[in-house]
């Protein structure tokens, strides 16, 4: 037998028996971040919003995988009710959770205001799962040693966290809207490592790349006609995935915690996001705005 083969062989039995949760798995890098720990031999729940659209993924992510433990659950990032009942759906099915990936992200040039009132960005990128993932915590630390992966963006790099206007309310920009959010990310990556700390869950975060999915696409803004105009130069949503597979399941990604990386490296991320008072008052005003109380 070839080495290669070996290796493959080996590979595939690296998450046998772990449970993988990946929002926003029905296209571009959640999908096939999810094909890829299916095909590690993960039981994986697609957190998706439209059954068809989940569905659909499920059946190209089982053939490719050949790994029948894949589901659908539905999730609609833009409502906290649902994120609620797919957290408790999620622990009445499962004793164990072992990696959640926090993918799920919109664009948006336009200020669009959710069913619960918050900037549609602000919510699915980052409120939504700031308040997954604390619904989950106590299944992660049960299950520990376990691992959560935001996905981010080098957009990171140009946020701000405007304490003052954060919907966007006063003056809005897609481009402010969606830098904050993925740098809320970031913070919020870092905050939940320190908080984190001994319980053997792990947290880091991630820039994937520029890479061609339905990201943006369907804006009429600027960057709907960059991306449609770059799509060919991109990388392909499997290339993308691969630093948050990593991440989720070799061995070099359990000893890493609260770090950000792209292309499997540790990198820098911006001067506010390693500011410690700002990710202190961001965790604070999102338990407030998700109805948390103090975690
Ligand atoms: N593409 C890039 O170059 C790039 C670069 C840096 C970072 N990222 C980040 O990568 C992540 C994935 O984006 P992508 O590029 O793979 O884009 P994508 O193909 O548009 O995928 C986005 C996913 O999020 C889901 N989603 C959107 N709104 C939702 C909601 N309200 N509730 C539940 N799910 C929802 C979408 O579901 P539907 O199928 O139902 O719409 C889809 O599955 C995002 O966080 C993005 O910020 C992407």
């Amino acid at each position: 037998m070839s080495s290669s083969k070996l290796e493959t062989d080996k590979q595939a039995g690296l998450l046998q028996g772990k449970v993988c949760v990946v929002t926003g798995s029905s296209s571009g890098i959640g999908k096939a971040t999810a094909s890829g720990l299916a095909a590690l031999g993960a039981t994986v729940v697609l957190a998706c919003r439209d059954f068809v659209r989940g569905e659909l993924a499920r059946q190209e992510i089982v053939r490719e995988s050949n790994n029948q433990n894949v589901s659908v659950d539905l999730v609609d990032l833009a409502r906290l009710n649902s994120v609620r009942s797919f957290a408790d759906d999620l622990r009445q099915k499962f004793s164990h959770l072992d990696v959640l990936v926090n993918n799920a992200g919109i664009y948006s040039s336009k200020r669009v205001v959710t069913a619960d009132g918050f900037d549609a960005t602000f919510e699915i990128n980052h409120l939504a799962h700031f308040l997954l993932t604390n619904l989950l915590l106590d299944l992660m630390k049960a299950s520990a040693p376990s691992r959560i992966v935001n996905v981010s963006s080098e957009a990171q790099s140009r946020g701000h966290i405007n304490f003052n206007d954060l919907q966007g309310g006063r003056k809005y920009s897609g481009w402010k809207s969606y830098s904050q959010s993925k740098l809320a990310n970031v913070l919020f990556t870092y905050e939940l490592a320190r908080r984190l700390e001994g319980t053997g869950v792990t947290a880091n975060c991630v820039h994937p790349g520029t890479v061609r999915t339905n990201f943006a696409r369907s804006n009429g803004g600027l960057l709907g006609l960059i991306v449609r105009l770059f799509a060919p130069l991109m990388l392909s949503p499997k290339q993308g995935a691969k630093t948050v597979i990593w991440l989720a399941s070799s061995p070099e990604g359990a000893h890493s915690t609260g770090k950000y990386f792209s292309k499997q490296s540790e990198i820098k991320s911006s001067k506010e996001s390693y500011d410690l008072e700002v990710a202190k008052h961001l965790w604070d005003v999102s338990c407030e705005l998700t109805g948390l109380g103090q975690v």
